[in-house]
């Protein structure tokens, strides 16, 4: 049919025209995947993981935010949201993952998990291998995941901060912490091929304070375990977080000016610096597509 013709000569001369057009243009960017973790739990990862994705949505990048912590989700407490459909409804075939994405500020889509319920707490391999793949729905309006994982070393726990290309610890000043995330780098690291962590340390009472607790865990990380530690700033203790959490709102939204939506912003800008593995690395990772041939990331949008 005439129509049809004409749309496939469009086609064929489309196919032409990206052939021409430079390679930056027509190779995809991969998608920066940051699962945020701790091996003690209340340190404040879903705080630091709803702030981090909303700061990042200021400064114009497209952030999802997953709340993988399947036994206890909150992330959608914490924002004031109300899912009706979550995860669990996407394991089950019931719906696609775009079917359950919630709006948060600054054009943040969050993807809700299922609170209290033992199956989601207890997902085999292939459950985690299709949440993961699921996600490749999402890759062409995605700049950037925050995966909000849950305290320990889950099976969940280790499968996600695989996945994901940079993992950022959360510790604070406990000595529990830190020997907690000394562990979960430990089997990280030993047991999953990951060798290079970003530390952020929370609730600190000045930036001494953080900039010893990073160092204090750097010290026998480097020591013990073949692991590279980067520093990647503090977020201070901070009233108005709390004040703004009774609220349900992220800080950096209720509170743009406090000290703790100070150093969430500044964290974001040196989140969308850090580098991004070239390449896929031969296990199940978010969005590997996008990796596969894919050109490094535009200069950061961030300011
Ligand atoms: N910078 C901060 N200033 C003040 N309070 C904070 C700060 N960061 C976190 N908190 C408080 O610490 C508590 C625990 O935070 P959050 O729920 O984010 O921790 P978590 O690591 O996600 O916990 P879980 O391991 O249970 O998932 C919250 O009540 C929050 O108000
Ligand atoms: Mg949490």
């Amino acid at each position: 049919m005439p129509m049809k013709q004409s749309q496939s000569l469009e086609g064929s001369k489309m196919n032409e025209l990206m052939d021409q057009l430079p390679e930056q243009y027509t190779r995809p960017t991969p998608v920066r995947v940051i699962a945020v973790a701790s091996g003690k739990g209340g340190v404040g990862k879903t705080t630091v993981s709803v702030n981090l994705a909303l700061a990042l949505g200021m400064a114009g990048r497209r952030a999802v935010l997953l709340d993988a912590d399947f036994g206890l989700a909150n992330v959608d407490v914490m924002l004031g949201l109300q899912p009706r459909l979550n995860l669990s409804h996407v394991l089950t075939g019931a719906c696609a993952l775009s079917d359950i994405l919630l709006d948060a500020p600054f054009g943040v889509r969050i993807v809700p998990a299922s609170s209290g319920t033992r199956r989601m707490a207890e997902l085999s391999t292939a459950e985690h291998a299709g949440i993961i793949s699921a996600f490749s729905e999402l890759g062409p309006d995605t700049d950037v995941l925050i995966v909000d994982l849950a305290a320990g070393l889950s099976p969940s726990v280790l499968a996600f901060a695989q996945a994901a290309q940079q993992v950022l610890v959360v510790v604070c000043d406990e000595p529990a912490s830190l020997t907690d995330a000394y562990a979960l780098i430990k089997v990280l690291s030993r047991e999953h091929g990951i060798h290079r962590f970003h530390v952020l340390a929370n609730m600190v009472q000045n930036s001494r304070e953080g900039s010893r607790l990073f160092a204090k865990l750097a010290r026998v990380t480097e020591r013990f375990l073949e692991a590279q530690l980067d520093y990647a700033g503090a977020i201070p203790l901070d009233g108005l977080l709390r004040r703004s959490l009774q609220m349900q709102k992220a800080v950096v939204e209720a509170y743009p000016t406090s000290s703790s939506a100070q150093a969430f912003k500044k964290l974001a800008q040196h989140a969308d610096t850090w580098p991004i593995p070239a390449g896929a690395r031969g296990h199940l990772e978010f969005f590997v597509e996008r990796l596969v041939g894919a050109q490094s990331r535009p200069a950061s949008v961030l300011s």
